[in-house]
This record gives structure tokens, C-alpha cells and sequence, in this order.
């Protein structure tokens, strides 16, 4: 399937609705897929066919039947999608890739409170409190290059040698697009006796991605996601990792569906995924992620890929025609998704996404998005300034463009000259 011919909008739930601003009505340019993605048409129209037909999973009717394969058939749709091995790893679900990961970084905890979690400068604090918040977390530095510096990774597997069970990285920044070298880095941790995690949340709806077979150098340990991000609309996400790790471990939350027996003295937990998954089911969520990720594989992100390339380069080359912008990363070899962040001189992130939105229509992102350590480092911002900033009450962050598959040249250039209008406004 060529992508070059498919206008994907038309899958899209609203990628144009008009919306008020102050010049009247005009149709909305989402250009904040990074923050959330709009939804799939295919996604929702297989929501509101459940409906009619929704129950209680795991009852004799055979609507329920129908209802829960189709729910634990989503972990097989997983577990392909992200090139997982069906024998050895497990889907969890769970809310979104947040709680994914705080389910991670328990489980390390209850393995050992004592050791020493990489994580790296780059992360959105999804993927940093969860470690930091339980058990001492070193940060990997980025380096002159604007990736993860791997010499400062060697050095801090070295100076924790045999500390380091867990090495958390993401698999793109959110801010910048930078994707680390997360084989190279799952190489080394394995040769450390570390496991490696990666964060797909920016990964998923945009690149091929593949955790490599269990038993390989590069294999990548655990890796989550979040469904809201990939065209779904609604909650869910998921971890996914070796049965063998995670079947020794306690869960995060209790309450009922995660014990295979109990008594008053006695409980015997269910295996995983059930015993990360207590309380009622996000049945409808789970189901709809399902047909999200399903539509991504057929149109596969190999054409999303290319296509988003060609979208992202166009969107570069025009942003560099701006006045007074700076462009974080731009012309970065290791930028391989379609986000760029920036910044207009003299002029408030704040004011930039609001002019944009309020005068254009044009939804982007701003501020520090989630990956505060990232933004204050692009910004160039010590940790006193940062602060002072905070206290100021004027905080720093960066704007971002963050774009979808479903985005065409056309928006571009309607961004662009709403951008213009704005840098030129303060001359
Ligand atoms: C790289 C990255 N990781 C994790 C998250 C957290 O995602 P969620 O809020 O869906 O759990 C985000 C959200 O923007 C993100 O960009």
C-alpha cells in the first residue's frame, strides 16, 4: 500500500473541524499528536458496535464470549505489533504507559530496594519518578551530539557495577523526535547484567519497532505504551515484558481477579498478566486499542514512516524561513519522528500557543511537556535558573509541533503563516 496515494485524514475523527477564534470559524490544524493523537474512525465505530452487545466478560452468554476474545486477543496483537515473543513475554494492561511503568519500577523495587536504576537525562518523567520516587536513579547525560551520551552510560554502569538491574531509556523524545540508541544501550546493559526498558510511547504510532528475540545482545527487556497516543481516544496502554520476571512479583494495586485462591491465612496469587490486573477491566478501552493498532499494521509503519519523514522535512525547511526562531536539534541526524520544538525570541512560549490557537486555530504543544530535565537542558537553564523561573512565575518551556499521519503540506503552510504573522508582530 502506497501512502504517497492514501489521504488518511478521512480515517481521522475531526482532523478540520471549525472552531472559534477570533477571526470567526476556521478549521482547526491539530499539530499536537505528541500530547494525544486524534482518533481513528475504525477504532470508535468498533466501540459503539460493542455497545449494543456489551457485558460482563467471562459469563456463559455468548456475547460475553465474543467480548473477552476479542479483549485477550489485544495481547496478541500487542505482542506482535512490537515484535515480542508470545512463549516468553507478557501484555499487561494497564491505564496508559504512567502506570505501566510505575508497575515496572515496583516490581524492581520488590526485587531489590538497593540498586541503582540508569534512567537519562532525555525522559519524560513518566519514565524518571516512577525509579526515582522508590530507589536511587542516576541520569544518563546527553551529549555533545544531542543524544545520549554513551561514554557517561559506560561510565555509570562501571561506577555501579552490579548495582544496575534496570536501565530505563525512551525509544523518542517527545520534545525533539531524538531517538537514543536504545540497541546499543540494551547491548551494554546486558553486558552489565542489567535488563533494559524502553518507552515506545512515542515509538509505536510512528516507527517499525522490534524488542529482537530474546537471547540477542540488542533484545530490549521490557517496553510500554500508551493507546490514547496511537489513534484509540480512550484509556489503555500496556507493559510488556518476560513472564519469567514478572510472575515472581507482587502487583502494584490489590483488590479482587489477581489470586487464584484465598483465605483468611492464605492467598495464592494468579500468574501474569491476570495478577497486574485487579478490579473490573477496561473491556471497551482494551478492545478499541486492539482495532487502533490494527489499522497502523495494515497501513504499516514503514509508509507512516516515510510519509511523516517527507512531512517533517517540509515542515523544518519552512520553519526555518521564521524570523528570530530557534529550532532545538534541528538537522540532528537521530531526529526520526515528525516533532519539532522551538522557540521565537522575545516572545513568551505561553503567548505562542495562544496566538496560534486563539487567532489560528492551530493546536500545538508548550512549556515543558512532561520532560522537565529535557526542556531545562535544551533551554540551557541551571537548576537555579530553572527554579527562578518557577518562582517568577513566568516558568520556561519550549513550543512544539508535533505531527500525525494524517497531517498534510497544506497545514504546513498554514502553520507557517500563522508563525510568521506572530515573529512579526513584535518587530
Ligand atoms: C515519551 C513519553 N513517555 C511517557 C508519557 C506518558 O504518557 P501517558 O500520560 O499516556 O501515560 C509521555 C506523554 O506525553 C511521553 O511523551
Amino acid at each position: 500500500m502506497s501512502i504517497k496515494n492514501l489521504n488518511l485524514k478521512k480515517y481521522i475523527i475531526g482532523p478540520n473541524t471549525p472552531i472559534e477564534t477570533t477571526k470567526g470559524f476556521i478549521p482547526r490544524v491539530y499539530f499536537n499528536n505528541s500530547a494525544t493523537t486524534l482518533i481513528l474512525k475504525p477504532a470508535m465505530k468498533k466501540f459503539f458496535n460493542l455497545l449494543p452487545i456489551y457485558t460482563y466478560i467471562n459469563v456463559p452468554p455468548s456475547n460475553s464470549k465474543y467480548i473477552t476474545t476479542m479483549y485477550e486477543e489485544t495481547r496478541n496483537v500487542i505482542l506482535e505489533m512490537v515484535g515480542a515473543d508470545a512463549n516468553r513475554d507478557v501484555a499487561i494492561f494497564t491505564k496508559n504507559s504512567t502506570e505501566a511503568m510505575n508497575v515496572l519500577a515496583d516490581v524492581y523495587l520488590e526485587a531489590d530496594p538497593e540498586q541503582v536504576v540508569l534512567s537519562t537525562t532525555m525522559e519524560h518523567l513518566a519514565n524518571y519518578l516512577p525509579y526515582k520516587a522508590r530507589m536511587q536513579t542516576e541520569l544518563i547525560a546527553i551529549g555533545k551530539n544531542g543524544n545520549i551520551d554513551l561514554e557517561d552510560y559506560v561510565l555509570k554502569l562501571e561506577k555501579y557495577q552490579g548495582k544496575v538491574k534496570l536501565v530505563a531509556v525512551t525509544g523518542a523524545s517527545n520534545i525533539t523526535g531524538v531517538v537514543p540508541p536504545y540497541y546499543e544501550m540494551a547491548r551494554l546493559a546486558h553486558q552489565y547484567g542489567a535488563k533494559i526498558f524502553v518507552d515506545i510511547v512515542q515509538v509505536i504510532q510512528h516507527l517499525p519497532f522490534t524488542m529482537k528475540p530474546h537471547g540477542y545482545d540488542e533484545h530490549i527487556d521490557f517496553v510500554a505504551f500508551s493507546a490514547h497516543k496511537a489513534y484509540s481516544g480512550l484509556d489503555g496502554g500496556a507493559l510488556v515484558g518476560p513472564y519469567d520476571v514478572l510472575e515472581k512479583y507482587l502487583p502494584l494495586d490489590f483488590g479482587s481477579g489477581i489470586t487464584q485462591f484465598i483465605d483468611s491465612s492464605k492467598i495464592i496469587y494468579d500468574n501474569p498478566p491476570q495478577k497486574y490486573e485487579t478490579g473490573y477491566p477496561d473491556v471497551l478501552g482494551v478492545i478499541t486499542m486492539s482495532k487502533a493498532l490494527q489499522f497502523l499494521k495494515k497501513v504499516g509503519l514503514d509508509n507512516i514512516a516515510k510519509y511523516e519523514r517527507k512531512l517533517y522535512k517540509y515542515l523544518l525547511y519552512r520553519m526555518e524561513e521564521v524570523p528570530d526562531i530557534t529550532i532545538y536539534d534541528s538537522h540532528s541526524p537521530f531526529v526520526h519522528i515528525p516533532y519539532i520544538s522551538f522557540s521565537l525570541k522575545g516572545i513568551h512560549f505561553k503567548t505562542v500557543a495562544a496566538k496560534l490557537g486563539l487567532d489560528h486555530g492551530i493546536e500545538i504543544g508548550n512549556g515543558t511537556l512532561g520532560a522537565d530535565l529535557y526542556v531545562q537542558f535544551l533551554l540551557g537553564l541551571s537548576n537555579e535558573e530553572a527554579y527562578e523561573c518557577y518562582k517568577s512565575g513566568m516558568g520556561y518551556g519550549v513550543n512544539r509541533v508535533s505531527l500525525g499521519m494524517y497531517n498534510t503540506f497544506e497545514e504546513i503552510d498554514v502553520f507557517i503563516h500563522a508563525l510568521k504573522e506572530i515573529a512579526l508582530s513584535t518587530r
